[in-house]
């Protein structure tokens, strides 16, 4: 499958802009407020690399508690799907678990993600591709 974004928990997602400029990348887009989760998120790339940081906009947020364990990094890989029901089968098969349903995501077109975790390999975020609308 390929990977859609890498995606990292960041405390001051201003701060970690900057960071990531240090290093080349480039916002490919602007902070958009993810009211499901209660988050901020941009997006950065640099060549193939795509970054989602996100940053737990209160403490209400259901991201929040996990700064505690994750601080700034990355805490899962996005991947893109032709069919996500059938990509979330196809893996519940495969021993993943879903930990986030069908859920939109505002910041990237209000497509639906399903968030999966892997005993040995974490969580990972399941996608389908833009429809080409200028998004990504
Ligand atoms: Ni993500």
């Amino acid at each position: 499958m390929k990977v859609h974004h890498i995606g990292y928990l960041v405390k001051r997602l201003g701060r970690s802009e900057e960071a990531f400029r240090k290093l080349g990348f480039t916002v490919e887009k602007d902070v958009v407020y993810d009211d499901v989760r209660d988050v901020n998120i941009s997006f950065m790339r640099s060549g193939d690399y795509r970054v989602e940081l996100i940053e737990p906009a209160s403490k209400e947020s259901p991201l929040y508690p996990l700064l505690k364990n994750y601080k700034n990094s990355p805490y899962h890989l996005c991947y893109i799907v032709d069919d996500l029901e059938a990509a979330r089968s196809e893996l519940e098969k495969q021993g993943f678990m879903v930990i986030r349903d069908n859920e939109p995501a505002p910041a990237l077109g209000g497509r639906e993600v399903i968030f999966m975790v892997s005993a040995d390999i974490g969580i990972i975020e399941l996608v389908t591709e833009s429809a080409g609308d200028g998004d990504f």
